[in-house]
């Protein structure tokens, strides 16, 4: 399989994403990055044993000073302790202006080496070595990092491109099933959103994906690799259109703070909220229930949840209702979603609470 380049336009911040096989340990990824004294590789347990050293020996030929930074492995890590252990790394290491970061793992590691790239020294250049689905088709393509907030997800950050983004199809090799499943959900979303034909290839091709055929992934990746560089292309900082990416994520993130980080995985999350934010287009008399239906057999094939956690006992939807106040597309303190209109356009609104309570109340397992 040749590698593909998807090029994010973003005047003089722009870059590109490869993909492609064989590309993370190949040292001509690399060999457009400016020079530099010190790289610093942030990975964590589990990444580190699987593909630290290919990527050392990748750098070595370019870069004098390596150092690699391994943090725990898990979502409830993605904290500002947690960041600290990369600007220990990076100031232990006397990391100079020019030290770029390289992040080589999910979507948890790429958000804090980006953040910590982002402000350390008020920034540093870094690229995105993302290993599994979840961060080649969303998390290291566009900018956003972060960290976690214990009143709410995403909430502390940064936009901040990477010089490049290296999508080497072959680590989706090791990546446990489940976590497969997690970032279909995200490559689920951009069909109603952006792309129906898209989402009736997802149809087809989800059995293929599952079975990771590499032509059915590699397909999948440069996809919404392209939608997401579409649409960062026009809205790099989340003024309007970007928040389209966020189908299903006001649900999915009151799931994940409610539950506890790490409980479901944000796949999972994301997976079930855009079963619950189809089910509130409907409600609003967007979408007819034959496409909820369709989105919702998609996600359940995925092996995603399609109904919620029940995160309190009495008034459970009250409990979604407090968790989703804390979001980032929240106005004056009104909770928005993302809805969709069926013919693969999206857009961002308030709805009316009785209706986003019936959807809650419906779309939960009960206790
Ligand atoms: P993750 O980073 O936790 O990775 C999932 C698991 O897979 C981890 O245990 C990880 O160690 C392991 N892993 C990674 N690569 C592997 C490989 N090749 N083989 C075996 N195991 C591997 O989770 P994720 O789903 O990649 O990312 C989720 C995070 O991304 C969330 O924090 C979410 O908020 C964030 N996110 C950010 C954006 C953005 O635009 N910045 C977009 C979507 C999601
Ligand atoms: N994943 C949402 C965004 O990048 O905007």
């Amino acid at each position: 399989m040749n590698s593909q380049s998807v090029p994010i336009e973003l005047q003089e911040r722009s870059y590109g994403i490869a993909i492609g096989s064989a590309l993370f340990d190949d040292p001509h990824s690399y060999a457009q990055l400016p020079g530099a004294s010190h790289v610093l590789i942030v990975t964590n347990t589990t990444v580190a044993p699987l593909y630290a050293k290919r990527l050392e020996r990748a750098l070595h030929s370019k870069f004098a000073a390596i150092h690699t930074v391994v943090l725990p492995d898990g979502e409830e890590y993605k904290t500002w302790q947690t960041l600290n252990q990369i600007f220990d790394a990076l100031l232990g290491n006397h990391c100079d202006r020019k030290t770029i970061v390289f992040a080589l793992g999910g979507g948890v590691v790429g958000d804090m080496a980006g953040f910590a790239a982002a402000s350390y020294m008020r920034g540093v250049p870094f690229v995105q070595v993302p290993t599994t689905l979840l961060a080649q088709v969303d998390s290291s393509v566009g900018g956003k990092t972060g960290i976690n907030h214990p009143l709410g997800k995403n909430m502390i950050g940064a936009f901040y491109q990477p010089l490049k983004v290296v999508c080497d199809l072959e680590t989706l090799k090791t990546l446990p099933s489940r976590e497969l499943s997690a970032g279909l959900a995200e490559v689920i979303k951009y069909g109603p959103i952006a792309d129906l034909d898209f989402f009736q290839w997802l149809e087809r091709n989800i059995d293929a994906l599952l079975a990771r055929e590499p032509l059915a992934l590699a397909y999948a990746v440069r996809r919404c690799c392209e939608i997401k560089a579409w649409v960062v292309a026009q809205d790099e900082r989340e003024a309007g259109l970007r928040a389209i990416l966020n189908f299903g994520h006001t649900f999915g993130h009151a799931i994940e703070a409610g539950l506890g980080y790490g409980e479901w995985l944000h796949g999972e999350a994301v997976g079930c909220g855009m079963v619950m934010a189809m089910k509130l287009s409907h409600r609003l008399g967007l979408v007819d229930a034959a496409y909820v239906q369709r989105v919702t057999v998609l996600i359940e094939k995925a092996g995603l949840p399609v109904l919620g956690p029940c995160l309190a006992t009495s008034d459970n939807a009250g409990r979604y209702l407090e968790l989703m106040q804390i979001d980032k597309k929240a106005q004056d303190g009104e909770i928005r979603f993302v809805l969709i209109d069926g013919t693969g356009r999206a857009f961002v609104r308030a709805a009316p609470e009785a209706l986003v309570r019936e959807v809650i109340d419906a779309g939960c397992l009960r206790l």
